[in-house]
């Protein structure tokens, strides 16, 4: 089998960080694939092809029965290999070295490595002050180095902190160069990259006709149908397979009632008359207003939509004679197989909406055009397909919309009155320049009224909160510190200008222990 980029291996033991391997890779423009070590073995190095492999670090010890391993022929490839941490000492274990328990003298955080005598091209640009900060993390350590191998670097805990065979081109270090606390750790995968040989292939535009020759193949005559949000991943994918297959792409914008201000307007005309894509706009606020009347549990509400999402979206499908194909945006982060070392399944804290579930039910098969992204390459690719500029910054939108953003009983009222508060809140927010400092802020409408006084008059009218969080990735997130001048200032406006509203919060909760959404 031919690829069409160079690729490297990224063989995963479980590491907390191991997508961070993979985005210092990408910056560098090599294509990179995170595999669970237990998947690799000689077929699947032979059929990837990698031209490098990193081990990446990982939780267990080289002690534990079953530990985890990489398959010996990973060593006969004859390409470099780089091993991280576990990485390291499942490479010495392997090849000869020998490892030793930690003892409970486990290392964690900032150390300082010395250079050696000899010089190692993986370490250019290293050590010009005379030492670097790396971070550490790591309970067992390396004793005794594997046959050909040689020290390059020191610290004072790890006298191993930097090892080679440089006639084999097989790296090995005991801290983790891909995050950011170890600042020259960028340079370390550029020169390993270098070393190895990478061109730096990897580019959008590459990215891009690759992808659309790989939807014409995998469709061929057939339909696709796609669920479009109006959000920056179904947005992207939409319009690559739009280029790649023109018309025999519909997609649906099913709206539910539960949109901000405008936004629907904004995602139909922008699609269907700017991009000119056929697009259905199937508007079943009834539907779900009135499924919707009267339920206040929040998992309810939920899978309610989610329901009516995929029924809606089922009567569509047939409505244009039926699909062969369903189109999702689902990216990187999605697909990686996590290595599970604690076992057992996670607390599911909300159900989240998408259209899961419905390939199967319809017998549809998937395209996912984006499946090999991270987020911010997704960005990078809608600025590649000419996306404007508002839709790629946009924040993130939950499935269910206002409808998590309305605690207990919706109401048409309250959703009006809360699409107002909304639209004022985010015009404050874009009007000071902060919207791109944020990852997301929305204002929601509490189901309490309160006493207030306006003029000469007593009000009884609802109160609204308002978020606003920074976060990497959804996951932890931390509230956004605005400035009181900008607090008093956003409060005063949506009281003035939305009627219905007399008491502004702000909510100053993280996550934990809060959740970005009320619900
Ligand atoms: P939470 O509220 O769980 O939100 O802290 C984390 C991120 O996920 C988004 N979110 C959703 N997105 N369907 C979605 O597509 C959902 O049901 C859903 N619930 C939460 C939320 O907006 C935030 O970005």
């Amino acid at each position: 089998m031919t690829h069409a980029h160079q690729r490297l291996l990224i063989i995963d033991f479980g590491s907390q960080v191991t997508q961070l391997i993979a985005r210092r890779l990408r910056e560098l423009k090599v294509y990179c694939e995170i595999h669970p070590f237990n998947r690799v073995d000689a077929a699947f190095l032979k059929a990837f092809a990698p031209k490098a492999v990193i081990f990446s670090g990982g939780p267990a010890s080289v002690f534990a029965e079953g530990a985890p391993m990489p398959p010996a022929e990973v060593f006969d490839l004859g390409v470099p290999i780089l091993g991280i941490c576990y990485g390291q000492q499942v490479m010495m274990h392997c090849l000869g070295g020998k490892v030793e328990r930690g003892h409970g003298t486990a290392e964690f955080g900032r150390a300082y490595v010395t250079p050696a005598e000899r010089r190692l091209p993986l370490l250019d640009g290293w050590f010009a002050d005379g030492r670097e900060q790396v971070w550490m993390s790591h309970g067992d350590h390396v004793s005794e180095i594997a046959p050909g191998f040689a020290v390059y670097g020191t610290s004072p805990n790890a006298p191993f902190a930097i090892t080679a065979d440089p006639a084999r081109s097989f790296y090995a270090v005991q801290f983790h160069p891909e995050v950011h606390h170890t600042p020259k750790g960028a340079k370390l995968y550029e020169n390993f990259v270098r070393l190895a040989g990478f061109a730096g292939d990897w580019t959008m535009g590459a990215y891009r006709e690759d992808a659309i020759e790989k939807i014409r193949a995998q469709v061929g005559g057939g339909k696709v149908i796609c669920a479009l949000s109006g959000g920056v991943d179904s947005s992207v994918a939409a319009l690559l397979i739009h280029q790649a297959i023109g018309d025999q792409l519909t997609c649906v914008f099913v709206d539910h009632g539960l949109m901000r201000q405008g936004e629907a307007e904004e995602v139909v005309s922008m699609f269907r008359e700017h991009y000119n894509l056929p697009l259905i706009h199937a508007d079943e606020s009834d539907l779900f207003l009135g499924a919707l009347d009267g339920v206040s549990d929040p998992e309810t509400k939920r899978k309610t939509i989610g329901r009516l999402f995929i029924e809606v979206f089922e009567r569509q499908a047939e409505a244009i004679g039926g699909a062969a194909f369903l189109a999702q945006g689902t990216l990187y982060p999605d697909v990686i197989e996590s290595v599970s070392v604690s076992g057992g399944p996670s607390v599911t804290i909300k159900s989240h909406h998408n259209v899961g579930g419905l390939p199967e039910k319809m017998g549809m098969k998937l395209v996912e055009p984006l499946r090999e992204l991270f987020k911010d390459e997704v960005r990078a690719l809608g600025r590649e397909l000419g996306l404007p500029e508002k839709f790629i910054r946009r924040h993130p939108f939950p499935g269910p919309g206002l409808a998590i953003r309305c605690p207990g009983e919706i109401t048409r009222e309250k959703l009006d009155i809360l699409r107002r508060a909304d639209a004022v809140y985010i015009d404050q927010i874009r009007r000071h320049g902060l919207y791109d400092a944020i990852w997301q802020a929305f204002a929601a409408i509490l189901p309490v009224k309160t006493v207030g006084v306006m003029g000469d008059g007593r009000t009884y009218d609802y109160a609204c909160a308002l978020r606003a969080v920074t976060s990497v990735d959804g996951m932890t997130a931390d509230y956004y510190p605005f400035t009181h001048d900008f607090l008093s200032e956003t409060a005063t406006r949506i009281i003035n200008e939305v009627q219905g509203i007399n008491r502004v919060f702000y909510d100053v909760t993280s996550k934990p222990p809060g959740t970005i959404e009320m619900e």
